[in-house]
């Protein structure tokens, strides 16, 4: 009978030899398959005498297993070739530059955000968050908007019912606007407050200048001694750096808010005419955010004592801004997803938007 230790050593060659999965495939059929070398040998063990049958069951036995455990390791390491073969062959440089003909573009309303946070984060502030699916809470109650408030009528709200619960009261909205975000940052951090908090907001609403998803920015300053002032600064530097004018005529209307007292709408000056608008100079005004100082209750909501701090609260419409900066007519087209729209009106995604480096990049706005 051959000798199984020259035997194995020939086997174990073999396996070390196998330079691919299509040989080593072959070889575990040629060694362990059904007609393979080890199996035929374990095979002719019933033709053997008892006590032979034994010595040698055990040492083909031995056998079998080393040359499994071989097989199993030369398969892992031809696997790992394989794959750093592959890594290596698909390997990008994600350093090149963008093909022209490849490049997509920025949509406006990402553009006008990224320029929002570069303006506000100049000035000191941070960006904050909140969940678009907000409970009646933090997007009305806190706000100063109780159950039956009128005010809730003011905005067409979305209504999320709770699976928990059957009470209207309970049920969830998707958030009519960022304002909640006021409440949620309050809950989380003690004064002095300075955020600027961009983001998703829905109303029922379908026409040229509204759609039921929208964006805001809400803007929350709190600290001790914060006057009306304050925020008439802060905006009036926003909309001379948002819009890349010297100078923006402002003007502040009385308005009304349930969670601001004093509450304001802020108009700045343009010209309007057939077939152009133009910011910063003329004898019209245009609408473009709501502002006020941050009622006591809303404070007393936010855990935080009205006698000891005052703030200033506003939002902006982010895509309203985009229509007025860079002259898009129809506010529907931003959420149709049409390329052809995206290559007309989008931006160069290479162009970052900063405070020292350009904002647009486009040498100014009211086009
Ligand atoms: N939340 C208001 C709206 O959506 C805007 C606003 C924010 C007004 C903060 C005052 C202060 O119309």
């Amino acid at each position: 009978m051959e000798n199984l230790q020259v035997m194995k050593s020939d086997m174990l060659n073999e396996v070390s030899s196998v330079q691919n999965m299509k040989a080593w495939d072959e070889l575990r059929v040629a060694l362990l398959g059904k007609k393979g070398k080890i199996t035929e040998m374990l095979k002719a063990l019933s033709a053997l005498p008892l006590e032979e049958k034994i010595a040698r069951g055990k040492e083909l036995n031995v056998l079998k297993s080393d040359i499994e455990k071989a097989l199993e390791d030369k398969r892992n390491q031809l696997a790992e070739a394989e794959l750093n073969a592959k890594l290596q062959a698909e390997k990008i440089d994600v350093t090149l530059p963008v093909r022209p003909e490849n490049q997509g573009r920025i949509h406006p309303v990402s553009k006008i955000y990224e320029e929002i946070v570069a303006i506000f984060g100049q000035m000191g502030f941070e960006v904050a968050e909140g969940p678009d699916i907000e409970d009646q809470f933090h997007n009305f109650n806190a706000l100063n908007m109780p159950a039956n408030h009128p005010a809730r009528q003011m905005q067409d709200t979305f209504y999320i019912p709770n699976p928990k619960s059957a009470d209207f009261d309970d049920s969830f909205v998707v958030r009519t606007h960022t304002s909640p975000v006021q409440i949620r940052t309050m809950e989380n951090k003690k004064p002095p407050i300075r955020i600027i908090a961009p983001g998703r907001t829905y109303r029922s609403d379908y026409d040229a200048t509204h759609t039921p998803m929208f964006h805001q920015v809400e803007g929350l300053v709190i600290d001790k001694n914060i006057t009306f002032a304050h925020l008439k600064g802060c905006l009036y530097d926003f909309v001379k750096a948002f819009f890349e004018l010297d100078d923006v005529p402002v003007r502040y209307r009385p308005s009304y808010f349930p969670f601001t007292e004093p509450s304001a709408e802020m108009d700045i000056g343009c010209l309007k005419s057939k077939s152009e608008l133009k910011i910063g100079a003329g004898t019209d005004w245009l609408e473009i955010l709501g502002c006020g100082m941050v009622h006591p209750k809303v404070l007393q909501a936010g855990g935080i004592d009205p006698n000891e701090y005052q703030g200033f609260a506003f939002g902006v419409g982010i895509d309203r801004l985009a229509m007025l900066k860079y002259g898009i007519p129809d506010l529907r087209t931003f959420f149709e997803s049409d390329v052809r729209w995206l290559k007309h009106y989008g931006f160069n995604p290479l162009d970052f938007s900063s405070m020292t480096g350009g904002l647009s990049n486009n040498g100014g706005a009211a086009r």
